[in-house]
């Protein structure tokens, strides 16, 4: 299994929805979530629904899937062989974001935990191997592209030489 994570708006669907055409099959991982009532609850507070990353990642062992790419901001939550983080500039994440209508509040959020690195953080600590795609001027395609050397073992992209920390001052 794959996965493609990142902060809302760093263009996981869009690549996602890339390499599907070119033959790859792949598991929307909010879709599923809801499908298969994977949540706990709403929370209202922070317009997100709440999962129990633990319960999911035990939901999928037992799929016991392979030849799988999962997109979604918690799929470095999953068991997964090969981990892709998305990158945004935080500038160009809230232009993205903004463009999708999200609230003020949830463009804040997104746009500091982006510059803080949290899911790069998170999956640092979830999976063994982990890339960083900065997607802030590349193409779609050309991040599929990438995304495809990754999985055929032709290219690493170590985590690392991002750091939008200042963004947040
Ligand atoms: N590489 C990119 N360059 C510029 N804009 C992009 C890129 N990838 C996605 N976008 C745009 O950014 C927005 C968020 O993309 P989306 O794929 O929905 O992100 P995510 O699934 O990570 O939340 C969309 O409007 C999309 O068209
Ligand atoms: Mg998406």
């Amino acid at each position: 299994m794959i996965c493609i994570t990142g902060t809302p708006g760093t263009g996981k669907s869009t690549v996602a929805e890339i390499l599907k055409r070119r033959g790859r099959k792949i598991i929307h991982l909010n879709e599923y979530i809801d499908r298969e009532s994977l949540f706990e609850e709403w929370d209202e507070e922070r317009e997100s629904l709440i999962v129990d990353e633990e319960k999911l990642k035990l939901h999928f062992l037992s799929l016991e899937l392979s030849d799988v790419i999962v997109e979604g901001h918690l799929s470095h939550f999953l068991p997964c062989e090969k981990v892709i983080v998305l990158r945004a500039h935080p500038r160009e994440l809230e232009r993205r974001l903004r463009k999708k209508g999200y609230s003020e509040k949830k463009i804040k959020e997104n746009v500091e935990a982006e510059a803080l690195d949290v899911i790069l953080i998170e999956a640092l600590e979830n999976c063994k191997e982990v890339h960083e795609i900065d997607t802030t001027s590349k193409l779609p395609e050309e991040i599929a592209e990438m995304i495809e050397d990754v999985i055929k073992g032709r290219a690493s992209f170590p985590p690392g030489s991002i750091d939008w920390s200042e963004e947040v001052f």
